[in-house]
């Protein structure tokens, strides 16, 4: 039987991948945000998890405004990246689990998940900058791609996107081989693009959600869109991807390290990793 060994979580600012690319993780700017992945990387070195499920959401490059499903699950043998337009290096494809994407896919339609499912599926930032930071040395374990629509309204409530993770986290539990998996929600926090709010950062309500990720998970639950849109802005939505991952092990978990940090181009930039208790 698979387990999920722990629930990471970080944000995927564009910026990120530049800096990256131009090695400036020790730089002052960066340094705060970068800092907070060593005691990520020292917990995944030990754990060593075979697959990763990345709840993230796609920005207009595997799907645009045109055609905009609310979950879409990648079940392909690997995912390729591209040009997105931020100027940031696209990266070389990453690899896939089909058989897990199949499971995952099997458990959610027969728990009445209306979900898209992708065997060819263009990956954006939201999917390489997290494997980026978690894993810089590029052996990030193979993924399964879980997109939310976070974009374009109507989105999925904070309850349905905990449901469905929950769901994935089943389809885990269930399927029948030896591996360590571990989930990752990407996004967030508090940040808005654009509009009169544009810059718009919510630190108290942050600090309020990442303590719940830990101990009272559900209570983003709590929230309609429209009420996290007014308490983290108009992509501080990207938390339902957070809310998604840590619903797949919805049980006690262990904090193994956490960061915050404001901000990072328009962010608030946040770091989590959680362990199974
Ligand atoms: C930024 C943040 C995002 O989540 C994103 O998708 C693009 C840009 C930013 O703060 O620059
Ligand atoms: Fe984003």
């Amino acid at each position: 039987m698979a387990r999920i060994v722990g629930g990471l979580a970080t944000s995927h600012i564009p910026a990120i991948g530049g800096a990256i690319a131009k090695g400036l993780q020790k730089e002052p700017y960066w340094k705060p945000f970068f800092d907070g992945f060593d005691p990520a990387r020292e917990w995944l070195a030990r754990e060593r998890p075979d697959a990763v499920v990345v709840f993230y959401n796609d920005h207009g490059l595997n799907f645009f405004l045109d055609k905009m499903p609310t979950f879409a699950v990648g079940a392909a043998p690997e995912y390729r990246n591209d040009d997105e337009g931020w100027g940031i290096p696209t990266l070389p494809p990453f690899k896939g689990i089909p058989e897990l994407s199949w499971a995952v896919i099997d458990h959610l339609v027969a728990k009445d998940f209306d979900i898209v499912t992708c065997q060819e599926m263009l990956v954006d930032h939201a999917f390489t900058v997290p494997l980026k930071l978690f894993w810089p040395d590029d052996d990030a374990p193979p993924a399964v791609p879980v997109c939310i629509n976070t974009v374009q309204f109507p989105l999925p409530s904070a309850k349905r996107c905990w449901a469905m993770g929950k769901a994935v986290g089943e389809a885990i539990a269930a399927w029948d081989e030896d591996m360590k998996v571990v989930t990752i929600g990407s996004g967030g926090l508090s940040h808005q693009l654009e509009g009169q709010r544009a810059g718009f950062i919510n630190k108290p309500f942050d600090l309020e959600f990442l303590r719940s990720m830990v101990d009272d998970p559900e209570w983003a639950t709590q929230f309609s869109i429209l009420e996290l849109v007014e308490k983290t802005g108009t992509q501080g939505v990207e938390l339902l991807n957070w809310l998604a991952a840590r619903a797949a092990s919805p049980g006690r978990m262990r904090r193994v390290c956490q960061n915050y940090h404001i901000p990072i181009s328009n962010t608030a930039a946040a770091t989590l990793v959680l362990e199974a208790a």
